[in-house]
């Protein structure tokens, strides 16, 4: 398993202005979307391209695209759905599958409560969206569950994470192509399953407290 903390001054600062709990849900939406952008890009390293023969006004040239089967972008409901439109401004042509997860807030085990997703994942590249990798349950379950259908190639793309959730996912997937990307590696978790010093509950910073 990868672990790429994306460096860049810009990740930073808008990092910083998320983190801050004085900035409102129309600001966290937005600067949500465009880290996601940022880190695709660290994400995005190896997706797989095709030769193809083109003609530009000029002359003829070989170039590349994206291979298909096309790659499938998974975001994990609720709070990944604010990261989808970021990553789908640079993988227009992605499939997207969602699968909704809870994690239960006194075992802070996760389960599944909705699922819509390709039935044959073999040979598809996959970029699971989750903003905190916090205990790292729900990734560990949304990625057996993707394994499950034939995945071999997984990307996670998280805001941040805590060192206990890459800890659980690397003894779950310690021989598998799975590559965690995420904009900051934080301290710790605190007793009640939060990155510290992290940003809160990222679904109720997105979308309010429902
Ligand atoms: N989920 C969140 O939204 N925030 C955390 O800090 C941990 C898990």
């Amino acid at each position: 398993m990868k672990v790429l903390v994306a460096q860049h001054p810009l990740i930073t600062h808008k990092l910083t202005v998320l983190r801050n709990e004085e900035t409102n849900s129309q600001v966290f939406r937005h600067l949500v979307e465009e880290l996601v952008t940022l880190l695709s890009y660290e994400a995005t390293r190896e997706v797989k391209i095709s030769p193809v023969d083109i003609t530009t006004p000029v002359a003829p040239m070989k170039g590349a695209m994206l291979s298909t089967p096309r790659p499938v972008v998974v975001p994990i409901l609720r709070a990944g759905l604010g990261m989808l439109e970021g990553m789908m401004r640079v993988l227009p042509s992605a499939d997207v599958g969602f699968l909704g997860m809870v994690r239960d807030e006194k075992t802070l085990q996760a389960s599944t409560y909705a699922n819509r997703l390709p039935e044959d994942l073999s040979g598809r590249q996959c970029y699971v969206l989750d903003p905190m990798l916090a205990t790292g349950g729900t990734l560990v379950a949304a990625m057996n569950y993707l394994i499950e259908r034939g995945a071999e190639d997984i990307t996670a793309i998280c805001l941040l994470a805590a060192p206990e959730g890459i800890k659980t996912v690397e003894r779950a997937f310690s021989n598998s192509s799975i590559t965690i990307v995420t904009g900051a590696l934080d301290e710790k978790l605190n007793e009640h399953g939060y990155i510290v010093p992290g940003l809160g509950d990222a679904g109720d910073r997105l979308y309010g407290v429902v």
